[in-house]
């Protein structure tokens, strides 16, 4: 039996200290999932990218992309930086801009988290909010559209595309990638990862590759989302951040294959579930698309690896972003979208 004093909170490694929050962005831990996945052969881990200070792992790609726009666009103090986002990538990038003194203007959709807008606003972005849905069904052209009017109106405003950006790509090749290789000591069999822009997967995908080869990397997408080469075509998507209503050029089509091996489409009760699951078994609380990544896991890939086999999760965000929209019952009633898990609370099972 463990004792008591075997969890006293204590870091597990020297605490870094920052000159800024930019400073303590990545380093994120891991955590083993023995109860989540008690049955799965393998050994599995979740990569908590919540950890990171505005609370996703938009944080690494934010800091290179704001950094190269730096440099190539001579921003100072007062510039104003305009980024098109699902939500995360706006507090990542308010996070920055903070410590910068840039100016930022977010143009977001409906489909955002109350939470997430609120958090922008203490930040102090300029929110630009779209309600016309694009072509797809979905908001990304149309928000598109806005920034071009946004730009016209500020030409002197810096534009910052995430969905082709290899700083985006090139954040997670420096920093997610090698941190779960040397975290697991050189030995990992899987990662599993979302898809949106592109850039936590792909660079992900692109470290292994070149240091770890043999290590299989499959990407998680809701149904619906028209991110990758071969997708299943347009349909309503719930699972805020995961999916794009276009293919996003950090994909690179012609090489994508030479980087993933297993692609797997989800529906969102599936990764809500899951979400709900870890939190019950692991007091994990995380966001719907890392619930998609942990249904990938245990329920698709966990069976095709063996006893001494190490697979990893790329988990995105924390589930408080999400109480209002994928973890409230009426959100999901109007939806459709069927949790019932969600709403067990055992009440009737205790006595007054
Ligand atoms: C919650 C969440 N999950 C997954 C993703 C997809 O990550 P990426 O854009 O690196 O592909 C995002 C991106 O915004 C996100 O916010």
């Amino acid at each position: 039996m463990p004792s008591s004093a075997d969890h006293d909170v204590r870091p597990a490694s020297p605490l870094r200290v920052g000159d800024s929050v930019l400073d303590v962005v990545g380093q994120t831990p891991l955590v083993r999932l023995q109860r989540y996945c008690g049955d799965c052969t393998p050994t599995a881990y979740a990569k908590l990218e919540s950890m990171n200070p505005s609370g996703s792992m938009k944080d690494r790609a934010a800091i290179r992309m704001i950094e190269e726009a730096e440099t190539t666009y001579s921003l100072e103090p007062g510039s104003t930086v305009i980024v098109a986002t699902s939500g995360n990538m706006g507090l990542a990038m308010a996070m920055v801009c903070a410590v910068k003194g840039f100016r930022l203007i977010c143009v977001v959709d409906p489909k955002i988290s109350p939470a997430t807008e609120q958090c922008l606003r203490l930040y102090g972005t300029t929110i630009v909010k779209i309600y016309q849905r694009d072509s797809t069904g979905g908001y990304h052209l149309t928000r598109l559209e806005r920034v071009a009017a946004l730009q016209a109106e500020y030409p002197d405003a810096v534009y910052i595309d995430q969905y082709d950006s290899p700083a985006n790509v090139a954040a997670h090749t420096a920093s997610t990638g090698p941190e779960i290789l040397e975290a697991l000591g050189g030995h990992v069999t899987a990662v599993v990862l979302c898809v949106g822009t592109g850039g936590s997967s792909m660079g992900v995908a692109r470290f292994f590759r070149k240091h770890s080869p043999a290590t299989e990397i499959w990407l998680v997408d809701e149904y619906g989302s028209l991110a990758l080469p071969g997708n299943p075509g347009p349909a309503d998507r719930y699972l805020n951040g995961m999916g794009t209503s276009i293919a996003p050029a950090n994909y690179d089509p012609p090489t994508f294959a030479q980087f993933v091996d297993h692609v797997v489409y989800v529906q969102a009760a599936e990764a809500i579930q899951a979400a709900v699951a870890v939190a019950r078994s692991e007091g994990l609380l995380i966001g719907g698309t890392g619930g998609a990544v942990l249904h990938v896991l245990r329920d698709i890939a966990a069976s095709r690896y063996a006893a001494g086999d190490t697979i990893v999760g790329v988990l995105p965000d924390h589930g408080s972003r999400y109480s209002d929209t994928q973890f409230n019952k009426e959100w999901l009633s109007v939806r459709g979208i069927d949790v019932p898990e969600l709403f067990s609370d055992h009440a009737s099972e205790i006595s007054p």
